[in-house]
């Protein structure tokens, strides 16, 4: 083998032969840092090796943590404000960098849609988690952590591309759904966000209307 004579080995051999049984801690810790002469140990160095101990220990301190139950997922319990911040930062990031760059599909302007979108968002449960115009959402969403934004109030900082992404993919770990794993429709989806990009001037008795249903019960 390149490198390791025999006449080395054996060197290193009879090296560790001659210290004592209980020194072998020290003969090793002597082996990792005798990569050089003791006198140049690289500052740069140790600095990376605390840093990498210390990892270790976070590592093992965060498993204990999560993996030992101490953490609790409990819906009641509210997130440290940094926490919540990141969490955050983190969907609004995710949401713009996956959301399409194509446009709407549908004709935002046009009543008809908006009035299919009306339908869909009641008919597909959307008001009980996030209310509708003179429509309550049901009392289990204030359960729901984090809790469903009030749409009206979202319908102008989202672009309709995020909305779309947001009501087909859903987002992981909170009560809203992916509308498009249960096989709700491209289409039926953009009309949705065609209605809730109008939701800032619809009326109690526009929804009432758009959504009551025809044979009038
Ligand atoms: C079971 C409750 C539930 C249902 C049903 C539900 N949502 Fe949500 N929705 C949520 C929750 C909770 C959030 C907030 C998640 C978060 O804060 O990360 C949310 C977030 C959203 C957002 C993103 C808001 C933002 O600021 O990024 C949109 C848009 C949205 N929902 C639309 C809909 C539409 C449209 C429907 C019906 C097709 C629907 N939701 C059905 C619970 C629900």
């Amino acid at each position: 083998m390149a490198g390791t004579s025999p006449a080395m080995t054996m060197e290193v051999l009879s090296l560790a032969h001659d210290f004592p049984r209980d020194s072998t801690p020290a003969l090793f810790l002597f082996a990792l840092t005798s990569a050089g002469p003791l006198a140049e140990i690289d500052p740069m160095k140790t600095l990376l090796a605390y840093i990498g101990a210390l990892a270790i220990i976070v590592a093992i301190a965060a498993a204990v943590f999560f993996f030992g139950g101490i953490y609790s997922v409990a819906g009641t319990t509210s997130e440290t404000s940094m926490v919540a911040w990141a969490l955050t930062h983190i969907r609004q990031a995710s949401i713009e960098r996956h959301a399409s760059r194509e446009g709407p599909q549908v004709a935002f302007n046009d009543a008809e849609v908006v009035r299919a979108g009306a339908r869909a968002f009641s008919e597909r449960g959307c008001v009980n988690c996030h209310g509708a115009p003179g429509v309550d959402w049901a009392k289990f969403a204030e359960g729901l952590r984090p809790d469903p934004p009030d749409l009206k109030e979202i319908a102008n900082e989202l672009a309709p591309q995020q909305m779309f992404w947001v009501i087909k993919n859903g987002i992981n770990m909170t009560g809203m759904p992916s509308f498009g794993l249960i096989g709700v429709p491209d289409d039926e989806i953009w009309k949705i966000v065609a209605f809730i990009k109008k939701l800032p001037s619809v009326t109690e008795d526009d929804f009432k209307g758009w959504t009551a249903s025809p044979a009038g019960h």
